[in-house]
């Protein structure tokens, strides 16, 4: 019986066992990865925008042959995120009516405008950084079709980190504008970045469930602390600095930030942040224009099937 059958699956995810696909699971649990799995997905899908804007105006070859494969990378991420999802029974046409629809989230993030150049290292930095922290975590969760993608996807997202790294620094050391044009953007992207790893422990009611059933293996607040002691230090060491007066290391050795505004990132998840309106439009026209393209390949798996499509 029920009960049963969770002491067993809470048995196996204590033994460090990796729940598949056919096993048997809590509909709590389905629903859970479902939900984030899909937010996931469309958040890589989404990201693809405000760094794609930028692929025609990289100030040389090297930078643009290095964005154009970091963003096919996000649509590569998406893919794998959409097929852990499917597994879980939902499906590509469900999720992606979710997130036409306006019905489904996506990470707060993806809804800040990319104003110059500077944005693509910060982004690159900042965001991917804080990104990889939330999926090394998730790299250990206890279904194994996420937690496999998670592995793929943070090698990927270690050279993204680096090329933003690398980017912010040669501008850091570069000419008095091309200094002016990096701080502007850290100052810009900071707040935000923090903001993406979610509310504080106290305001998460999805983190109590996933840390016992072994999805997220750390707190928004542990995630959030280990991304700031990472890159606070980092960039005040490039000569930049952070736009938070509060900021300080505290006798344990963690960079201690001051209040976030969680009134912004609350506004941004409920549809209202800079750019939300503009992600969607740009999403459902990309959907529209792609119909060819989803008409053509199930022609062309048609024709090459030995049996009958319906
Ligand atoms: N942007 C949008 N919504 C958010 C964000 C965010 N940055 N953080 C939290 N929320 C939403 C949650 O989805 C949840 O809403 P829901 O219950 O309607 O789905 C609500 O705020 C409350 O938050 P939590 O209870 O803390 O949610 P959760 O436990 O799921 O933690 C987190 C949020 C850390 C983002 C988690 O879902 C996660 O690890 N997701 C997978 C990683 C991910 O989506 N990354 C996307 C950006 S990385 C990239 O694309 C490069």
């Amino acid at each position: 019986d029920y009960a049963l059958r969770l002491a067993e699956f809470e048995a196996r995810i204590a033994r460090g066992e990796k729940i598949e696909p056919g096993d048997w699971m809590p509909e709590e649990y389905r629903r859970q990865l479902v939900r984030m799995i899909s937010q996931h997905a469309h958040s890589e899908v989404v990201g693809m925008l405000p760094e794609g804007a930028w692929i025609t105006r990289a100030p040389s070859l090297k930078r643009k042959m290095i964005l154009i494969a970091k963003v096919q990378d996000e649509a590569g991420h998406g893919q794998y995120l959409y097929h852990a999802a499917e597994t879980l029974g939902i499906s590509r046409e469900e999720m992606l009516e979710a997130l036409l629809s306006g019905r489904a989230k996506y990470s707060s993030i993806f809804n800040y405008p990319t104003l110059t150049w500077a944005d693509i290292g910060t982004i690159g930095w900042l965001v991917d950084g804080a990104a990889i922290k939330n999926q090394t975590m998730l790299a250990q969760c206890s279904y194994g079709p996420y937690s496999r993608a998670m592995v793929r996807i943070c090698a990927e997202e270690t050279f993204h980190h680096k090329q933003g790294k690398e980017m912010v620094i040669a501008y850091a050391k570069g000419t008095p504008k091309q200094r002016q044009m990096a701080q502007d953007a850290i100052n810009r992207w900071w707040w935000p970045a923090l903001m993406m790893l979610g509310p504080h422990d106290a305001d998460s009611p999805n983190s109590e469930v996933l840390i016992r059933w072994g999805v997220k293996t750390k707190s928004n607040d542990t995630v959030r602390q280990e991304f700031i002691n990472e890159h606070a230090p980092e960039i005040l060491a490039t000569g930049l600095s952070l736009p938070d007066p509060e900021l300080h290391q505290d006798p344990q050795g963690n960079w201690r930030h001051g209040p976030i505004n969680w009134e912004e990132f609350w506004s941004v998840v409920g549809g209202n942040g800079p750019m939300n309106k503009e992600r969607l439009e740009a999403r459902r026209r990309a959907h529209t224009e792609g119909a060819w393209v989803r008409e053509a390949l199930e022609a062309y798996a048609a024709k090459k099937s030995p049996i009958p499509m319906a």
